[in-house]
């Protein structure tokens, strides 16, 4: 028996970044595109354009650098908006406008101040506005988890009239209850005249740890995209995770009438680099993608495992993409391979210069470390990025830690091009430099979080730390690598100095009215 084609929609470039301290770089961001691409998902949203002309050109280079899916971009119900995401658009192969509007009484009332019917006039102008621009709009009903069925029926029966060819029920502050939520979208297809002309869509948030589960009830009940995100990432609490999804439906294909058309060996080396890119870890017991997925630790378990896998395993490993953690090159590795790799995994480089250099830094690394994996050479990459006007930079670094003794850390910094020596103890040799850049930073700023994670396995793993700061209520992530985790903290806590220093606000979606 056929099956319904279920569409993936990954929005980890835009609700995947506006978790706090998630924002990624223009660079960052094509890479992941390219990643996505990879994985066959059908729609990309790429970001909000009209938040920051930052914003507008990741947009624009998400679009012109990847081919096979979608890009979208995301609009309120406005002229400009519409027209800032149709521009960024321009180089996409197949381009999507998404534009929302909010629904519920509360926001109708105190976000926006409308009556309802003018709600619907503003969807029902913008809609037809994004379709001058573009084929393929979608229209989004913000907080539909917490409006009235009447209600939606109504303005989303004129937005499909109006041209909108997807219609989005998202659940926007993570309150609904599965079976609640799939009867939800089951009325509004039974009651909506015109609802076989759109593509019924469910973007459901995890305030309380109901994002999957409620995006799969809504798939049983007829719903035919799921908007999600690699690792869960977004807003508070995250949205529904890609990968549980496209597993979920694919491990119970006897319960679900749909299929996706995901290639699942790259699930795992996407959600690493997600992970690498935005600093947040992926805990070790998250389902598909967390360390210990697959690992059996019971004695029972294991012997279970080895006589028949399947006492034990839903899913294999490697179809997932465990494994696919190639050892790709070495100490003698030459240019000719690094680049080939460099290429395979989708990242440009745009002259010999810039090969040069990563290839100066990949010797080095491959110096201390034997085995160069994807990761390592993401993380390099990362790295080697400059992520903002570099006002702080580590010219070289001594700690000394010694038993009964207190840890000091030396640190010669460059601030504004100026050498700057400097000296602090500290509890740790972190802790140490830590105070060692403040003594000369004086940033006024607190330390939110402080993480280390080891990139690939063995003692000569480089470490990956975020060090994430606050400054009058503004949040901001640095990372840095280096098989040294002092030196790798040092280099994040300063990267998280020059991206506060470089500033770039950005207009948030759902924080302004329309
Ligand atoms: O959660 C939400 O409502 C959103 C919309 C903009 C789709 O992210
Ligand atoms: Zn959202």
């Amino acid at each position: 028996m056929s099956k319904d084609k279920l569409v993936i929609f990954d929005t980890t470039l835009r609700d995947g970044e506006q978790s706090p301290g998630a924002s990624m770089t223009l660079e960052e961001k094509v890479r992941i595109g390219k990643a996505l691409e990879r994985l066959r998902v059908d729609v990309i949203e790429a970001g909000f354009a009209i938040a920051s002309p930052g914003d507008f050109e990741s947009v624009k280079a998400v679009a012109a650098a990847v081919r096979e899916s979608r890009i979208c971009s995301l609009a309120r119900a406005r002229a400009e908006d519409i027209d800032r995401a149709a521009d960024a658009l321009k180089p996409a192969n197949a381009a999507r406008i998404h534009t929302f509007i909010a629904t519920s009484p509360i926001h109708m009332k105190y976000k926006l101040r409308l009556e309802p019917d003018a709600v619907i006039e503003n969807a029902v102008r913008a809609v037809k506005y994004a379709r001058n621009r573009v084929e393929d709009v979608e229209f989004s009903c913000e907080d539909a988890g917490r409006s009235e069925i009447d209600f939606l029926c109504r303005i989303i029966e004129a937005a499909i009239d109006a041209g909108a060819s997807t219609i989005n029920i998202p659940d926007t502050v993570g309150y609904a209850i599965p079976g609640q939520f799939g009867d939800t979208i089951g009325q509004l297809l039974a009651r909506i005249p015109n609802a076989h002309r759109a593509v019924f869509s469910v973007h459901c948030h995890n305030d309380l740890g109901l994002a999957v589960a409620n995006s799969l009830s809504a798939v049983l009940q007829g719903a035919r995209q799921v908007e999600c995100t690699i690792n869960g990432l977004g807003e508070r609490a995250g949205n529904a995770s890609l990968e549980e999804v496209v597993m979920a439906v694919r491990t119970r294909a006897d319960l679900f009438p749909v299929e996706t058309t995901i290639w699942t060996p790259e699930i795992v080396p996407t959600s690493r680099l997600v992970s690498s890119v935005t600093g947040f870890p992926v805990q070790p017991n998250k389902a598909i993608v967390g360390a210990n997925a697959f690992a059996h630790e019971s004695g029972i378990h294991q012997d279970g495992v080895l006589k028949h896998r399947e006492t034990y395993e839903i899913m294999r490993a490697e179809d997932v993409g465990w494994n696919a953690n190639k050892m790709v090159l070495g100490k003698h590795s030459g240019r000719a391979a690094f680049r080939a790799r460099l290429d395979e995994l989708g990242i440009p480089v745009d002259s010999d210069n810039t090969l040069n250099q990563l290839f100066v830094r990949f010797k080095e690394l491959a110096d201390k470390k034997h085995e160069i994996f994807d990761e390592d050479i993401h993380a390099l990459i990362s790295d080697a990025q400059p992520q903002a006007e570099e006002v702080f930079k580590l010219v070289s670094l001594e700690v000394t830690s010694k038993t009964g003794t207190m840890p000091e850390a030396r640190l010669l910094l460059s601030v504004r091009g100026v050498d700057k020596p400097v000296t602090a103890t500290g509890s740790g040799p972190v802790d140490a430099s830590f105070r060692a850049i403040e003594a000369v930073a004086n940033s006024g700023t607190s330390l939110e979080l402080y993480s280390v994670n080891a990139i690939t396995s063995g003692t000569d793993s480089q470490g990956e730390v975020t060090v994430r700061l606050s400054q009058a209520g503004r949040i901001i992530n640095g990372h840095g690598a280096d098989t040294d985790i002092v030196v790798a903290s040092v280099k994040a806590y300063l990267n998280a100095l020059n991206l506060l220093q470089a500033g770039g606000d950005r207009e948030h979606p759902q924080g302004t009215p329309i």
